[in-house]
């Protein structure tokens, strides 16, 4: 066990890893977020919809999803610096979007955030290796995600790398993505997909795709 002198820092962490990096460079950068729009586009929500980006850093998703006509768009970071830079590049479309700086772990305003049609969430949960960070997690998505709503979870599999960024991860498969939601959440799709970081190495993701029935 970790003293907790020893303890891992995890904003400054990410606050030090968006500063320091190109966003493209980075080890989870997409050009086109392909598997989650396949996953998105099969939801057909209304275009007023509440999608929650969780953990969105810099993602390009949100320029698709902007692009593609959504205009209730959350896209939330433990680093400011990240969501300043997709703000940046967003320009003149950031007003689609609602910026919120919090703490997946320790929510203070995410809470009031829902209710939300689609929770997304890619290479996030797996940062989360102790049982209450977990429960936090699924404790304020339980809260968000609103009955008929959707959920979509893409982290390292179990054959995947044991760390991202520097940091361990906790690697799931479907069965235990559905365990953690529990019976208020159906399975609709699970695949996994081998992502192509930009230095060429290869990580192991599996995405799922829930849906919220009561
Ligand atoms: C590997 S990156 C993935 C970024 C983005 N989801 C993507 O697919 O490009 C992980 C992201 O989660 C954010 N993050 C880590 N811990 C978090 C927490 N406790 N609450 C909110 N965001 C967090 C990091 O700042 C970082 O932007």
């Amino acid at each position: 066990m970790m003293s907790k002198k020893e303890e891992i820092d995890f904003q400054s962490h990410w606050e030090k890893a968006w500063e320091t990096s190109p966003v493209e460079k980075t080890g989870w950068y997409e050009q086109i977020p392909a598997p989650s729009l396949e996953l998105i586009e099969s939801c057909q929500l209304d275009k007023k919809a509440v999608i929650l980006n969780v953990g969105a850093g810099a993602t390009t998703l949100v320029d698709e999803l902007v692009d593609t006509g959504y205009d209730k768009i959350i896209a939330n970071d433990i680093s400011a610096s990240a969501l300043e830079a997709l703000k940046k590049r967003l320009g003149k479309n950031s007003h689609k979007v609602t910026f919120v700086v919090d703490d997946l772990v320790h929510p203070a305003v995410l809470t009031e955030a829902g209710p939300v049609d689609l929770w997304h969430d890619r290479a996030v949960l797996h940062f989360f290796n102790k049982k209450e960070e977990q429960d936090a997690y699924f404790k304020l998505l339980r809260k968000l995600v609103k009955p008929g709503g959707y959920v979509i979870i893409a982290v390292f599999n179990l054959q995947g790398a044991t760390k991202c960024s520097g940091l361990p991860v906790f690697r799931y498969d479907q069965g235990m993505l559905a365990e953690r939601l529990g019976e208020d959440f159906k399975l609709i799709k699970a695949f996994d997909y081998t992502y192509t970081m930009p230095s060429g190495d290869t990580r192991e993701y599996i995405y799922t795709l829930f849906k919220r029935h009561k």
